[in-house]
């Protein structure tokens, strides 16, 4: 049996109500008995600045180091809204991502049957979706310098960001969704734009060198403004995209709302691999932020932060069954009608956060 260690860092705002929801899925996982899972749990956000003046201590960043994964909720309130930007709650969220180097980052767009009738697209188009996307999270026009803007003394200014990508950047990023292929359907789809960029010819080059490793997986190439045509015109030809950090925030989002509430949706960040132990770091969220606006109403929807929990086990526990089971327990609860008020249409009746919690869990023994 194996056995997995995890950071709970709850956080603020919804962020404690749906981890409570995730601490009855790990209690009825090891009381299953097929694998074991050490917590310990931690303060981050607006709630570690109130207890230490920082938005997570360093003790809480020992225990991320030495963790399988993290396991994280939402962060933020307009409580802190007056804090110095350096300690700001999101700044928690930050340095876990710096300090981990969470390069990657992975948005998954699952249609759920029972939810397949709410999409903006048709229902053939998204029934059975299971895409996953892999955005460069580090690198990429968002970080490249120069970043500036000058002022032309002439009543014009200069805008610059600049698009930098480096191989092992590009190299590391493109063996990640590769791997992940390996335990899904086989196939990258790896976008850019080599046409007009010299970091898209980069990118499409760095790709390919590196699928030399992975003949077992197939590699598609295609330009990003095709590709998200292609998302919305017919998404199932999807498995996984790679692409870099600019084109990620959009197609992610993009993807994201083929099928999803915001309340529905998770990702996950991964590091490198620890050379010892082939291990990478990894931190799971839902995308969702704290949502003060029905923080302890008892109203948020969990399915986002337990299905942050599955990609856990997949991704950092290679407990496949186990993400699995839990992720067809999820769509069990959807499928017998059962709504969150995020997710239910006009007339529907709603469950609490915790009774959302609660009948997931009777799912996990109704499959097993
Ligand atoms: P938000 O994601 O917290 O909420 C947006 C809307 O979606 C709200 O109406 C909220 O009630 C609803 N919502 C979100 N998650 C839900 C769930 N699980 N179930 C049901 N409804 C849900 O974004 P917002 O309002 O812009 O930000 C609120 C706070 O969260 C801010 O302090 C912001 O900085 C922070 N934030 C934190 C993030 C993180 O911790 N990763 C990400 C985004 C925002
Ligand atoms: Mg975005």
């Amino acid at each position: 049996m194996s056995t997995h260690k995890l950071l709970l860092l709850p956080g603020d705002g919804i962020g404690t109500e749906i981890m409570q929801e995730v601490k009855k899925v790990l209690a009825w996982f090891n009381a299953r008995g097929t694998a074991q899972f050490e917590t310990e749990e931690d303060l981050v956000g607006g709630a570690a600045y109130d207890a230490h003046g920082a938005a997570i201590s360093d003790a809480a960043m020992d225990l991320a180091q030495a963790s399988d994964a993290v396991i994280f909720g939402a962060v933020g309130g307009p409580k802190w809204d007056g804090v110095p930007y350096d300690v700001r709650p999101e700044a928690g969220l930050l340095r876990l991502r710096k300090d981990l180097q969470l390069f990657a980052n992975l948005r998954p767009a699952i249609c759920y049957p029972a939810l397949a009738g709410a999409s903006s697209l048709k229902r053939d188009v998204i029934e059975g979706l299971d895409i996953l996307i892999v955005r460069e999270l580090t690198g990429g026009v968002y970080f490249g310098e120069p970043k500036e803007v000058t002022d032309l003394g002439n009543g014009q200014k200069r805008a610059v960001d600049t698009q930098v990508y480096e191989t092992y950047e590009i190299d590391r990023i493109a063996r990640v969704a590769f791997d992940l292929a390996r335990t899904r359907r086989g196939k990258v789809t790896s976008m850019e734009k080599r046409n007009v960029m010299k970091s898209g010819v980069l990118w499409n080059e760095v790709v390919t060198q590196a699928h030399a490793d992975y003949a077992d997986v197939e590699l598609e190439h295609m330009l990003a403004d095709a590709g998200g045509m292609q998302l919305v015109r017919w998404p199932k030809q999807f498995d996984v995209i790679v692409t870099d950090n600019l084109f990620g925030d959009m197609l992610s989002d993009v993807a994201a709302m083929l099928t999803g509430s915001l309340g529905m949706l998770p990702s996950a960040s991964l590091g490198a691999p620890d050379p010892a132990t082939g291990k990478r770091k990894a931190m799971y969220e839902p995308v969702h932020g704290s949502a003060p606006d029905i923080a302890g109403q008892g109203k948020a929807n969990p399915i986002a932060m337990i299905a942050s929990f599955a990609m856990a086990l997949r991704y950092s526990c290679e407990l496949i069954t186990e993400a699995d089971l839990l992720e067809k327990a999820i769509a069990a609860t959807l499928d017998k009608g059962l709504r969150t008020a995020d997710i239910a249409e006009a007339g529907d009746a709603t469950i609490s956060t915790t009774q959302m919690g609660d009948a997931i869990i009777a799912e996990l023994n109704a499959l097993s």
